[in-house]
Order: structure tokens, then C-alpha cells, then sequence
């Protein structure tokens, strides 16, 4: 078989963390005939790695350019970085997109676009990092009903936890070191408050389940208010805390969607996901449990899924969305019950419990964390009480050893179930 040489042109709008590691990644693929084009950037002042002749301050010269066969939209700011791909999608183009925020907020509207234009739009980049979680759902799973799906989908939080766990330090010394390390961003909110993870989580059910869903329907809580009280709790349950995003298909055919911290014990996969790391696991009907573990942030990871999306598109791959054409799966919290660990300043968390009425199974004396038994829709009901009075909320699965947690919550005096 004769190999046919092409040269190629990207269009590269963002030259930031993601932006360098796609433009590292095609330099150092040269011979394969990819090049990159204009590259667009916002601050006229800032230094570079590149000339400045490699730059220009107008989106319209990347977006207008005919010689440009696919353009990389990689910019910080949602708002412009929606209006990029609306346009691409309008002139028929193909776009990658590392977004998720945009992407999760918009895809019906970004599907419609690429239906009606014949444009093309790939965002595997958006959902963790470097691991090949998208085109897995999609092309590998795109028939298969699932039964859950559930992963760790942000480096941030993750590495904070693993950090409390290892040196039981404050949770704001934690996040510091995170920033330190580019594993936190300045404003670390998206991902410490959990809105990250639940636009990851938002992306993948559309191809998991084919369920659209905009991310304020979903119930998450995040770790910022974690405290070492938790963390030691869950360590003598043998287990560790996680922030996890997951998708179940429920008895009656809906899709339970949340983002919850969570106790994982010993054992479990998610248990060894640490530090910057992601992991998912995927259990199809027939297939039984895969799983998949990566770094799903920085600029050589991320920068590697883009030119995946990048060379995937050129030859013709596009998204197909199997399970939308045949679903008709809705969105739920869930209502199993769930045992729920609730840890806060006593005053607050007491004004909390009583709007909640809850079962309370177990609370320590100083009353600064109860053991209680919620639905994910009552929770849900209650997120922002829960969140305005600075609860951290936890899930603890059922295999828990929970008998044991009276003697850990207080060795001596713990308030057993029932007597509340
Ligand atoms: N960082 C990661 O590990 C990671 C992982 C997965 C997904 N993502 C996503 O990838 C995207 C880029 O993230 P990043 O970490 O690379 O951000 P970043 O390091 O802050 O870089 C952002 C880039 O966007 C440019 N930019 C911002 N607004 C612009 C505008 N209006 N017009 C043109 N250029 C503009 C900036 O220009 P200047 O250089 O002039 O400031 C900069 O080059 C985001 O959507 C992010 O959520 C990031």
C-alpha cells in the first residue's frame, strides 16, 4: 500500500498550558506533515517561547484563514471560546476544543450546529486529560448498555486529598501546595467546589447514556470544607476520601448523576487513583468493569489528548452521539438511601440539622459530624443549606464497616443509633 504524505495546518487559538503542550507535541511530530498556522493570544505584552511574528491579537485571522484545515480552540475565557466554536460550527469547520465548561453547558445547542452545518467537534481533552475516556463511551461502549460509570475527574481536588490524607495538614496549606505544584489554579473554586468534576461528568453522560444534561440539574457537593476530623474518621474505616463523579443507570431507566466526596475503602480501584491522577471505571452490562487511570491535567497530557481529537478528525473520525439516537433515559439524583457523613462547626451544622429532620445513626459529643441516612434527592433539596453554612458531605458506601464507627467517632463516649 502507497502512504500518501499531507501536510496539514492548524489554527491554534490559546497559547497557554494546553496550548504550548499541543504546539510541543506537533513540533515534535514534524515529519508526520503537521503544521501549526496562526496562533491567536489575547495579552500583547506577555513574553513567549515563540517569536512574536508567530502570534496575532485577532480571533478573525484564525477563524477566516482558508489555508487552515482545523482549528484547536484552547483559551481561558468560556464566554469568547463559545462564540469561537458557534462560528466554526456555522462556516462547516472542525474544531477541538479542551472546554469542558462550554461544552457541558451547550452541547445540545454544539450537536444542532454540526447537524445543520456539517461542521465537525471534538472535545476528548475536556474530560480527564489524558485518558482516552470519550472515544472509549462513544465508539468502544456505543452499544453496550452501561451500568455505572464513576471516577475521580479532577487532578485539583484529588491531589488536596491525597495530600490531607498523607500529612493530616489544614486544607488550606493543601491547596497551597497544590498552586505551588500548577495542579491548582489561582481561582481553584471550579475544582474544589466540585463544578469541574460535574462538567466532566455532565460531557460523559451525554455519550455514556446519551442523556443531555445541563450541569445545574446535578447534584454536587465539593471539598472545600473538608477537615481533618473527616479525613482521620475515614482513615480508621480504612478507607480514603475521594471526590467521585459517577453515572448509574437506575431500576426504572433513568440516569442517577452526582458528585459526591466518598469514603473508598481499601480495595476498591478509585482507592489508589492519587495525587494529579484520574481514574474511571467503566461496567458495561456484558462487558463487566474496565478501568482507566491517567494524568488528566497539564500541558503535555492534555496538549496529547487535543492532538489525538486533532489527527482523529482529519481522517474523518467524528462523534456519532449512538446512545441519543436510541435512548430515551432521563436525569435523577437517585433516591436509595445513602448513608451520608455531615462534619462542620457545631452551631451551623445543629441549625442544618434541624431543617433537615434526618435519622441520625451516630454523632460525636462535640457535635461537629453526624452519621445520618439521606436520599441523593433530599440532599440535592438541600445543597445549598448544606453549602451556605460550610458542611462538608460525604458518602459512605455500604460495604463500610459502619459498626465500628462509635468506637471511632468518639472512642468513649460516641451516641449510638437510636438515640437521637
Ligand atoms: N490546564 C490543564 O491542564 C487543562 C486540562 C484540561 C482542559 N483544560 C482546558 O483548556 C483550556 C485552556 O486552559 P489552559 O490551562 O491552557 O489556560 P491558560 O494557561 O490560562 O491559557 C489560556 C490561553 O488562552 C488565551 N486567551 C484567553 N482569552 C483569550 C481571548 N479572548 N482571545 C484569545 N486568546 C485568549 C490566553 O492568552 P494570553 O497568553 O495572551 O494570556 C492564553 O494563551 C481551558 O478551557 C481549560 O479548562 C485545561
Amino acid at each position: 500500500m502507497k502512504i500518501q504524505k499531507f501536510k496539514k495546518r492548524i489554527g491554534l487559538i490559546g497559547f497557554g498550558c494546553v496550548g504550548q503542550g499541543l504546539y510541543d507535541v506537533v513540533d515534535a511530530n514534524r515529519h508526520l506533515g503537521w503544521e501549526i498556522g496562526s496562533i491567536c493570544v489575547k495579552d500583547k505584552d506577555k513574553s513567549r517561547s515563540l517569536p512574536a511574528s508567530a502570534f496575532t491579537y485577532d480571533v478573525q485571522e484564525v477563524l477566516q484563514d482558508q489555508s487552515i484545515d482545523i482549528i484547536a480552540e484552547l483559551i481561558s475565557d468560556p464566554k469568547e471560546a463559545l462564540g469561537i466554536l458557534r462560528q466554526a460550527l456555522q462556516q462547516g469547520k472542525t474544531v477541538v476544543s479542551a472546554n469542558k465548561k462550554v461544552v457541558a453547558e451547550n452541547l445540545p445547542e454544539l450537536i444542532q450546529l454540526q447537524q445543520r452545518h456539517g461542521g465537525v467537534l471534538l472535545y476528548e481533552a475536556s474530560v480527564c486529560g489524558s485518558i482516552p475516556v470519550l472515544r472509549t463511551l462513544e465508539a468502544y461502549y456505543g452499544s453496550e448498555p452501561l451500568v455505572e460509570v464513576r471516577g475521580i475527574l479532577n487532578g485539583s481536588s484529588n491531589y488536596i486529598l491525597s495530600k490531607l490524607h498523607a500529612e493530616r495538614g489544614s486544607f488550606q496549606s493543601a491547596l497551597a501546595q497544590a498552586q505551588e505544584l500548577g495542579f491548582a489554579e489561582a481561582d481553584p473554586s471550579l475544582d474544589v467546589e466540585g463544578t469541574d468534576a460535574l462538567h466532566k461528568l455532565c460531557i460523559m453522560a451525554a455519550h455514556a447514556y446519551g442523556l443531555l444534561v445541563h450541569p445545574d440539574e446535578v447534584l454536587h457537593f465539593g471539598i472545600q470544607h473538608v477537615a481533618t476530623e473527616a479525613v482521620e474518621l475515614a482513615t480508621a474505616l480504612n478507607c480514603r476520601i475521594k471526590l467521585v463523579g459517577s453515572l448509574k443507570a437506575t431500576a426504572t431507566g433513568q440516569v442517577a448523576l452526582q458528585v459526591l466526596p466518598t469514603l473508598i475503602p481499601e480495595g476498591d480501584a478509585l482507592y489508589d487513583v492519587e495525587a494529579e491522577f484520574n481514574g474511571l471505571e467503566i461496567e458495561g452490562q456484558f462487558a463487566g468493569k474496565q478501568f482507566l487511570k491517567g494524568r488528566g491535567a497539564g500541558s503535555h497530557p492534555t496538549g496529547s489528548a487535543v492532538w489525538a481529537d486533532v489527527a482523529a478528525a482529519v481522517r474523518g473520525y467524528r462523534y456519532t452521539y449512538p446512545k441519543l439516537c436510541t435512548s430515551q433515559a432521563t436525569a435523577t439524583s437517585g433516591d436509595e438511601q445513602l448513608t451520608i457523613l455531615l462534619q462542620g462547626e457545631a452551631k451551623r451544622l445543629a441549625q442544618v440539622l434541624e431543617q433537615l429532620q434526618p435519622a441520625i445513626q451516630h454523632q460525636t459529643p462535640d457535635q461537629s459530624q453526624v452519621i445520618l441516612s439521606l436520599t441523593p434527592q433530599e440532599l440535592r433539596l438541600h445543597q445549598g443549606l448544606l453549602k451556605q453554612h460550610g458542611i462538608f458531605v460525604a458518602a459512605i458506601p455500604a460495604r463500610v464497616a459502619l459498626d465500628i464507627v462509635p468506637e471511632v467517632l468518639d472512642r468513649a463516649e460516641a451516641i449510638p443509633i437510636g438515640s437521637l
